[in-house]
């Protein structure tokens, strides 16, 4: 663990209450409205993959599981405006009520791409949940339907989220100190 490579922004406690709230809004939701599909889940691969394994077990409804890999290839700390889809859904979307399950929203370049793809699919409806918002760095004009939590202008790792590849298995999110990312 390199947990002295981090200033705590969420502690593991928070992020598991504030994760336990967001899966009873969202069963809620679709409570009311009446489904007659199961809900598609799909995380968004790599970062949402611990979010997602606690958020599900909080959704009490019936669901399915999917995943997508997108990359925007850029630098470690800013992607750049091109999102790709490297990995995609295994299973078809089409009339069905889909949740994407996101680490964090940043440029919100990654959630539009994803978004009008599976709207493009005929999704019955596509709703979005983010577990952390950086609403300060958006450059396009999207928002998640749940947030879990607003995070400032900084680079966050933990929980998930990485820093070329390291610290995703941070049980709380952190924001990375300088001397570790600076050569
Ligand atoms: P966007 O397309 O700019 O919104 O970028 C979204 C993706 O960039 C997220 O799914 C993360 O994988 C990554 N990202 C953005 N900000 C951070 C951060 O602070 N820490 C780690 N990854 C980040
Ligand atoms: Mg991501």
């Amino acid at each position: 663990m390199k947990k002295h490579h981090v200033d705590i922004l969420i502690s593991e406690q928070d992020v598991r209450s504030r994760i336990a709230e967001l899966g009873q809004e969202i069963t809620n939701f679709y409570q009311h409205k009446n489904i007659h599909t199961p809900l598609v889940v799909v995380g968004l691969l790599r970062g949402s993959f611990m979010f997602m394994a606690d958020l599900v077990r909080e959704i009490h409804l019936p669901v399915e599981i999917d995943f997508m890999t997108t990359s925007s290839y850029g630098n470690a700390m800013n992607s750049n405006h091109d999102v790709r889809i490297s990995k995609d859904l295994d299973g078809d979307i089409k009339g069905k009520h889909v949740l994407i399950v996101e680490d964090i929203i940043d440029t919100g370049r990654t959630l539009k791409h994803v978004v009008e793809l599976l709207k493009h699919r005929q999704a019955a409806s596509v709703k979005v949940v983010t577990l952390l918002d950086k609403p300060e760095r958006r450059e396009e004009a999207i928002e998640a339907d749940y947030v879990g939590v607003q995070v400032p202008n900084k680079f966050v790792v933990g929980y998930g989220l990485d820093f070329k590849q390291f610290y995703r298995n941070l049980p709380c999110i952190g924001v990375l100190k300088p001397e570790f990312y600076e050569d």
